[in-house]
């Protein structure tokens, strides 16, 4: 059975396991680095939870998938939702996970703000082909948006406008 869920403190060890897989086996797709979050302790994965806006996707009681959502507190950024930090295992991709997990986020949003933005690597065609099946359209590319060691990354922005 599938569930999606805001992540909870005793999801941690359960967050951080699951975070730094995403980050090694993606560094392409995520802005933080592996090397980076893997010195960090479980007291800052626990913060990072306490802090709001993660989601979970869980199989069978497991964490499977997550997503971030936050909003910037500038009073005029403040109706423009971001959603990163999206993955969800290889073995349950396809399953209808990683959307379960995006409309609890949009579920979310839809009471907090009027669009959602996110950006991903213009190359990562699944991701972007699974952001527009969900409703998010393509607003510019950015170049160079990311550096991956000597590499560049350009990253395509996408929007979903709530409501529509
Ligand atoms: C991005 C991610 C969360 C999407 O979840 P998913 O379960 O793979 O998504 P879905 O299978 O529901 O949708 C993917 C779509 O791409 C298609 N697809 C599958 N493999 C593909 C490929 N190699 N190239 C292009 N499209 C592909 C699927 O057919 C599906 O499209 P459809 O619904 O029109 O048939 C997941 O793939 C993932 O975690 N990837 C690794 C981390 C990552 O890239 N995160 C995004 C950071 S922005």
């Amino acid at each position: 059975m599938q569930t999606v869920r805001e992540l909870e403190p005793s999801d941690v060890e359960a967050f951080r396991e699951i975070r730094l897989e995403g980050l090694r086996l993606h560094p392409d797709a995520f802005g933080s680095v592996h090397a980076v979050e893997a010195k960090e302790t479980l007291a800052d994965f626990a913060a990072k939870i306490v802090r709001g806006g993660l989601f979970g996707g869980f199989v069978e009681g497991r964490l499977e998938g997550m997503a971030g959502f936050g909003v910037s507190s500038a009073a005029q950024l403040s109706h423009k939702g971001i959603l990163g930090g999206m993955y969800v295992r290889e073995a349950l991709r396809g399953s209808g996970l990683a959307e379960a997990i995006v409309k609890t986020v949009l579920a979310h949003a839809g009471r907090r703000v009027e669009q959602v933005q996110l950006s991903v690597a213009a190359t990562n065609e699944r991701a972007i082909r699974f952001y527009r099946r969900l409703g998010f359209q393509a607003y510019a590319t950015e170049p160079r948006a990311l550096k991956v060691g000597q590499t560049y990354i350009d990253e395509l922005l996408m929007v979903r406008f709530l409501g529509e």
